[in-house]
């Protein structure tokens, strides 16, 4: 039997309740497949263990999670801790040092969810937004100079290196030429951005070359929204910059229901450190412990976990049974407007895995899929 080790780490907020959700889910999914298991061990790092010793992690931590296959991942972000304390301490503390340079953000209309977007159903929007993940405008290079005086001066520089660039692209147009249509937008604002955003297009252009069955196109980032919220069935597969993507996900989550649905899958493509995935919505703070946190973020960010891990079988699965829950207005929780809870939505997912047990249905696929990672 297959067994792949995961290391869950919850973090703050609602990501405790969604991850533990997860992890029964995947217990479930891995039990019906029979052909591998997951080992799970649990780390409580986040800003709990921050008030408690002064860091978000241990110093070791990244030693730690080196021999694990995969991460998955809640949330960073409390009240009472400084942001840039949280995400640089655990989050980017991890996505930089194991170069998860691949930040893999699919959207779908889900089964019985409804798009704000008038007439818009689940075949206008089926995108995969590529976000470069290890520099650009998250490089964390700048400082601050004068603190406190009137002539303060602070810098944030972006850092754009062609070597990032041509990977992140390379990879883009690997994911856009492993769908359907093949098509890749290249997302930049090289008018007003004439140095790092200029070269973004010309290493696209090269690396077009090397894809030639992919059709792209160029689009500034301000125009994106645009054409995201008017035209969204001209587009299929996104490439964008750490901030740029960072917004235009969070706009695509928007318009393909709720954040409390999508997922992300933060990859070392060349499989050198485990990669690590975690639903986009963040720590949630304002409904934590009420028990009524969308479960479904975890769950896809669960599917593209087994995805990564190879088993491909039981991420179909998965996501058949995701689907066959959010088909049913019952099991909506409040950010789709209904009164599910996490847990509820948790038990209709393993009864509708078990359930294919059963009928021996499944295997097929619920839907297309999204193939991550090389
Ligand atoms: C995301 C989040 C993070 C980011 C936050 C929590 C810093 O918004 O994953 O999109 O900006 O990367
Ligand atoms: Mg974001």
């Amino acid at each position: 039997m297959r067994t792949h080790r995961i290391a869950a780490i919850p973090g703050d907020g609602i990501g405790k309740e969604v991850i533990a959700a997860g992890v029964k889910v995947l217990e479930v999914c891995a039990q019906q497949d029979g052909s591998f298991q997951l080992e799970f061990e649990h780390f409580d790092w986040g800003s709990d263990y921050y008030k408690a010793h002064g860091v978000m992690m241990p110093a070791d931590g990244l030693a730690t999670l080196k021999p694990f296959d995969a991460i998955y991942f809640g949330a960073v972000g409390a009240p009472d801790v400084p942001d840039h304390i949280t995400l640089w301490g655990l989050r980017l503390a991890i996505c930089q040092p194991f170069d998860q340079y691949a930040n893999v953000r699919p959207t779908r209309i889900l089964a019985g969810i409804q798009s704000p977007l008038r007439n818009v159903t689940a075949a206008d929007l089926d995108w995969v937004i590529v976000r470069e993940n290890s520099e650009g405008e998250y490089a964390g290079q700048g400082g601050r100079s004068h603190r406190g005086l009137p002539e303060e001066v602070a810098t944030e520089v972006s850092i754009f290196t062609r070597a990032g660039v041509r990977r992140i692209m390379r990879f883009a147009f690997g994911v856009a030429q492993s769908r359907p249509r093949k098509l890749l937008t290249v997302v930049t604002k090289s008018n007003a951005q004439r140095n790092g955003m200029v070269m973004w297009d010309e290493i696209a252009a090269e690396v077009a070359r090397e894809f030639p069955d992919v059709t792209w196109d160029k689009m500034l980032v301000d125009a994106m929204t645009v054409r995201m919220t008017m035209k969204p069935r001209s587009i299929d597969t996104v490439v964008a910059t750490n901030l740029h993507a960072d917004i235009l996900s969070d706009l695509a989550a928007a318009l393909a229901g709720s954040m409390g649905i999508a997922p992300t899958a933060n990859l070392n493509p060349e499989r050198a450190f485990p990669s690590m995935f975690e639903p986009i919505h963040g720590s949630a703070f304002d409904i934590t412990g009420k028990g009524i946190a969308n479960p479904i973020g975890s769950f896809w960010t669960a599917q593209m976990m087994l995805e990564h891990l190879g088993e491909h079988a039981a991420a179909a699965r998965l996501m058949e049974a995701i689907e066959v829950v959010t088909a049913n207005p019952a099991m909506h929780p409040p950010d789709l407007g209904g009164t599910a809870t996490t847990l509820a939505v948790r038990d209709a997912v393993c009864e509708a895995l078990r359930r294919q047990e059963k009928n021996g249905a499944g295997s097929s696929g619920g839907g297309e899929q999204v193939e991550v990672g090389a």
